[in-house]
């Protein structure tokens, strides 16, 4: 199993975005888990198109955990199809599945996180369990925070990838943290080296230049197209030939990279799945 945690320095680089993208282009089956401490359901409200997600998430989960129940026998159920009936193929028929791709919904409210603190353990070790099953997983933990991301969380990623655009106001911000990130991995003992997944390489920094000024490795991108993200973060219609497009595309190829990446051994080298040809300006179909 492999398990690859996405979170981000400051602002909005990219982050559920990205990691939705990467879970919908994932070579095997995968679970999404939306981990970010400030909950915005946006997966639900954008690609899910606000479908009811009762007794779905880490809610039901902590609730679980607070009556003693164990979290991993459970968490399977408390998923939900990240490809659910909106999703079907562009003539209305069911897509041909192949690997499954499933959603664990996030915070349900402000406060949520706070009180899952006792539970991030378990949900790790529930998640890590995934890999009898051969299921990969692939966490949104979004802003590293004051209080840095929940060690559970760390310990259990094989690859900690901080999300950035390339330009010099999102690569200033990260670098403030690289630090305190390097350290929390270290303390939590976990053998993950944290790397960039850069949304929109080449705007203007490539991504070569991003790890040689910032001293970590760019292990992934993906391509800038607002048009296509926006399909992803918003739930807008799916332009045709949707997954051949730009976005998806290069997704698909950092999927494929990070996957093969079994553990911090084989992470993958810098520029291996990063080149900088990706992040041109214009809307390459
Ligand atoms: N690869 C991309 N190309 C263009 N726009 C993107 C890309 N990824 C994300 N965006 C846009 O950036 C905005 C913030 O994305 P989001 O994933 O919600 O950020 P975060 O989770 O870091 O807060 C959204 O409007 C989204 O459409
Ligand atoms: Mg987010």
């Amino acid at each position: 199993m492999v398990l690859v945690l996405l979170c981000s320095a400051t602002g909005s680089p990219g982050v559920t975005t990205s990691a939705l993208a990467l879970a919908l282009g994932w070579p095997r089956s995968v679970l999404l888990v939306d981990c970010d401490r400030d909950p915005a359901q946006a997966v639900q409200a954008g690609w899910l198109h606000a479908a009811p997600l009762a007794s779905r998430g880490l809610v039901d989960l902590a609730q679980a955990h607070r009556e003693l129940q164990p979290v991993a026998p459970l968490l399977w159920s408390r998923t939900v199809d990240l490809l659910g009936p909106g999703h079907d193929g562009p003539d209305g028929t069911a897509r041909d599945r192949g690997p499954s791709r499933r959603f664990l919904p996030g915070f349900t409210h402000p406060g949520s996180a706070v009180v899952f603190e006792p539970v991030w353990a378990e949900l790790a070790e529930a998640l890590a369990a995934l890999s009898g099953s051969g299921v990969d997983v692939v966490v949104d933990a979004g802003r590293i925070g004051r209080t840095g991301l929940p060690r559970p969380l760390l310990a259990a990623a094989d690859a900690v990838l901080v999300v950035v655009r390339s330009t010099l106001r999102s690569l200033a911000a990260a670098r403030l943290h690289l630090d305190g990130l390097r350290d929390a991995i270290v303390d939590a003992g976990a053998g993950a080296q944290p790397g960039f997944l850069v949304v929109g390489p080449g705007m203007p920094y490539g991504n070569a230049e991003i790890s040689h000024q910032l001293g970590l490795a760019v292990v992934a991108d993906i391509g800038w197209r607002p048009e296509q993200a926006a399909v992803l973060s918003d739930g807008l219609p799916a332009p045709r030939r949707f997954e051949q497009r730009g976005l998806m595309r290069s997704a698909r190829a950092a999927a494929s990279a990070l996957a093969s990446a079994a553990g911090p051994a084989r992470a993958p080298r810098p520029g291996a799945a990063a080149g900088d040809t990706t992040g041109s300006r214009d809307e390459r179909a």
